[in-house]
């Protein structure tokens, strides 16, 4: 860690910015020393989405170790989850492309990065429905961009530095398709059968990451998440959408018939999970995530519409249960997935802290300590704070 010592950081003047620092050109002058020392600093994209801000956020509580991070700030995009960081000198924000790849060949030499954490993605898949191109350019193309300049940096390292180097890439259990009622649950070496444009675009990112690693040895590691909940998501996502409905006393909206099967898993422990991976993961290595926690949509919005019941009771009495409200469900809505996380407790000790209980409990909490963060974002304030910062 002696290199980092060497590295000045001057924290950007722009108030309310979320601890967005450049270096200055000493740090320039550091950074090929910073390399041949092995420096610890992490590049995250997407960390200003739900699970990524999420993931910056632990990661700066539990080390001093730096993180650059790059986010296109999309609709699902918001800096703001940050603001906790503003200041922090361990902390860099970058606004941009995943697809550019200049800008991604800068930030990796500038920082001496690491290790690649990969989040951003166009992740809603009613969005993929209506509108595929940008999964295509950004799950895909973008995904090949990255894995691009990350060769051309990690080629040119030192043999220590090529050696200890990660690209790990998250993605989800919808690549692996849907199970029928009795199927065992999905595991690494599970077919690809993806159902949804959100799905196949990350389906290929997955294949293009393994291809990295079998054909130049980049050493990639991926993890395969079922569904995340908690602080910080985007409230179009089932959840949220839920809870915020129901304080609103609106429909509280259920495809078809409820019955579709997710498991689901508390986010802070899929960011346990990543850090596990990332430290003691083999390279070349596909981890599975999950909860062990299969619920029917219909349940998760029962325990939703129960905690609010207890947590903020109704003026009339009655229970938000009443509000629930079947609607036509999505096309090739997937009936159920389930994740067989034996193979990353077994190998790297990872287990949830939270059972679905209790993090729906906090969960539920969160948003009604965080009334504000919702009306931002869905008002659209956000995005004006946005256009104001940030010029668009
Ligand atoms: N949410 C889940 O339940 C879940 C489960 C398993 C895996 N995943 C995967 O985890 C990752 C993060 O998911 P999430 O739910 O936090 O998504 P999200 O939609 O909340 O966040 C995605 C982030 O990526 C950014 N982004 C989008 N396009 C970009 C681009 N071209 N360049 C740079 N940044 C860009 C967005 O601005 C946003 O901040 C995704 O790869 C997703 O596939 C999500």
């Amino acid at each position: 860690m002696g290199g980092l010592a060497e590295v000045r950081y001057i924290i950007a003047s722009r108030p309310g910015l979320a601890g967005d620092v450049a270096p200055t050109a000493a740090a320039g002058h550091a950074r090929h020393r910073l390399t041949e020392l092995h420096a610890r600093m992490i590049l995250v994209t997407g960390g200003a989405g739900f699970i990524g801000s999420n993931f910056v956020l632990d990661w700066l509580a539990g080390t001093d170790e730096p993180v650059v991070n790059l986010d296109k700030l999309t609709y699902a995009g918001n800096v703001r989850n940050l603001d906790g960081l503003a200041g922090d000198a361990r902390h860099r924000f970058v606004r941009g492309d995943i697809a550019d790849q200049p800008l991604l060949e800068s930030l990796l030499a500038d920082h001496a990065v690491r290790a690649i954490v990969h989040f951003a993605a166009e992740s809603h898949v009613d969005r993929s429905i209506h509108g595929p191109g940008d999964f295509v350019d950004t799950n895909i193309v973008g995904t090949f961009r990255l894995l691009e300049a990350a060769r051309a940096y990690w080629s040119a390292l030192p043999q220590a530095s090529r050696d200890a180097f990660r690209f790990l890439h998250v993605s989800t259990d919808e690549v692996f398709g849907t199970l029928a009622a009795g199927d065992p649950p999905f595991s690494e070496t599970n077919q690809y059968l993806p159902n949804s444009p959100y799905a196949a675009s990350k389906a290929a990112s997955d294949h293009l990451v393994r291809g990295y690693h079998h054909t130049y040895g980049l050493p990639v590691l991926t993890t395969n998440c079922s569904n995340n909940y908690g602080p910080w998501q985007f409230p179009e996502k089932l959840i949220p959408l839920i809870i915020a409905n129901a304080l609103a006393g609106k429909p509280l909206p259920i495809y078809g018939d409820g019955r579709q099967i997710r498991d689901w898993l508390y986010v802070g422990d899929h960011c346990s999970a990543i850090r596990h991976v990332l430290e003691s993961g083999r390279a070349g290595e596909v981890y599975c995530v999950g909860g062990s926690s299969e619920k029917a949509n219909i349940d998760v919005v029962q325990t939703l519409c129960g905690i609010l019941d207890a947590e903020r009771p109704r003026a009339d009495g009655t229970p938000y249960a009443s509000l629930i409200t079947y609607v036509k469900d999505r096309p090739g809505h997937d009936r159920r997935y389930a994740i067989d996380a034996r193979k990353i407790t077994a190998e790297l000790g990872w287990q949830p802290a939270e059972t679905f209980e209790t993090g729906m409990r906090r969960t539920v909490r969160w948003y009604l300590d965080h009334q504000d963060w919702v009306a931002d974002v869905t008002s659209g304030g956000y995005r004006d704070w946005i256009a104001k910062h940030y010029g668009g």
